[in-house]
């Protein structure tokens, strides 16, 4: 765990990462491939030398999943390939960009789930001279007795809605199929094993077993309908950072996504299945004093995505028992802390928050400094020093 001392003398607000802590979750999760290829979600790094830090430790990873065109182009720009988007995309001088990247002999592969985004990258890749390579998204979500368990994603269900999307790829000149992929976020993105919440725990529980294997079966029929006539599909792809476990033991699947393990940020200490080793953080400097046993910190609104929750609030976590106040929360340019510790807080000494995603902090930040066994070793790059700014 990295000691606030650390931080005293830089200028705070800072983001940082624990070394000690991100190579132990790299090595986890190669070890816990178990044969799969791992593909690294961008969204949940959003650091340049953490990717290429991730890729060259271990075989097992290979490829990144982006989360925007540009994106792509970026990093192809700067050394990586075989890069999947992860999400349909209709920007087309991003488009444009990935065309000249696959002409340049990149692998880049379009996410798609419609024929008009189909009808769109067909322009595109008419107009460059050259051929798209697609991934089909299927919707992985299941529903029991009329609750919907996961994600709004797909509208690709079941093989039959398969049938139009195939028609016009296979027919094409400018496109060709690749790869499929599903992401079972009802497993891979819902914590089951959250602090007093037993009922709650115990019923995502129930419904994440009831459809593990739904996805498994739906899955494989899909693989089986597309590669009937013999066409082999070059990676199938699932899951993520809560679901490497599962999603590794499909027989169908080739490659699982992981993101958000490699941080390890607040939202994903709520798993009974893994405990990764909290490797993201950042420090903010005490520089007010309003009452007794209350320390304002500079910044720290550095709120999570997704639906509003406390949890996606940041979490103090250095020194012991620091708490938000419920009616500040983090907040834009101040945080109030309530500390009931005994250590002797004083005007400019760092308290150090986690934040409650992955990626997104990264946001926040130009740079990470590295961090290990209580030293500065490294600094690197965040997008937002990199000035990649892609959503
Ligand atoms: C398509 C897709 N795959 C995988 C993931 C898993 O990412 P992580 O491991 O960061 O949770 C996500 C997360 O939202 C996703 O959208």
């Amino acid at each position: 765990m990295v000691d606030r001392s650390v931080f005293s003398k830089l200028s705070m607000p800072c983001a940082f990462l624990d070394w000690d802590a991100f190579v132990q979750n790299v090595d986890h999760i190669a070890k816990h491939a178990n044969g799969k290829k791992i593909r690294i979600a961008t969204k949940s790094i959003r650091c340049v030398q953490v990717l290429k830090f991730i890729l060259e430790r271990n075989k097992c990873f290979e490829g990144l999943m982006c989360y925007n065109p540009h994106e792509a182009d970026f990093l192809a720009e700067v050394g990586f390939d075989n890069l999947l988007l992860g999400y349909p995309t209709v920007d087309l001088e991003g488009l444009t960009k990935i065309a000249s990247q696959i002409k340049k002999g990149k692998k880049i592969i379009c996410m798609v789930d419609e024929k008009e985004q189909i009808n769109l990258i067909e322009k595109i890749a008419a107009k460059n001279d050259v051929v798209f390579p697609l991934c089909i998204d299927i919707d992985m979500s299941t529903s029991f007795y009329g609750f919907h368990f996961g994600v709004r994603r797909s509208p690709i269900k079941e093989t039959k809605d398969l049938v139009p999307l195939l028609t016009q790829i296979l027919q094409s000149l400018n496109v060709r199929l690749e790869g499929i992929m599903g992401y079972e976020a009802q497993i891979a993105g819902v914590g089951d094993d959250a602090k007093n919440r037993f009922l709650k725990n115990k019923v995502i529980q129930y419904l994440k077993k009831k459809s593990l294997n739904e996805i498994a079966n739906k899955r494989k029929e899909i693989v089986k309908y597309i590669e009937k006539d013999g066409y082999h599909l070059e990676f199938v792809n699932g899951g993520g950072t809560g679901s490497l476990e599962s999603t590794s033991k499909e027989k169908v699947v080739t490659e699982v996504t992981v993101g958000s393990g490699f941080y390890a940020p607040t939202l994903f200490d709520e798993y009974r299945n893994f405990q990764y080793k909290p490797a993201i953080g950042f420090a903010l400097p005490i520089i007010r004093k309003p009452a007794d046993k209350l320390f304002t910190c500079t910044s720290g609104g550095f709120i999570a995505s997704g639906a509003v929750g406390k949890e996606k609030l940041p979490t103090p976590y250095s020194p012991k028992n620091c708490k938000l106040l419920p009616l500040e929360g983090a907040g834009e340019v101040q945080t109030p802390v309530f500390y009931s510790g005994n250590e002797k807080l004083e005007i400019g000494d760092a308290i150090l928050f986690r934040p409650s995603k992955a990626g997104e902090i990264a946001e926040r930040f130009s740079h990470l400094f590295v961090v290990s066994q209580n030293k500065i070793i490294d600094q690197f790059s965040t997008y937002r020093g990199d000035r990649g700014c892609f959503l």
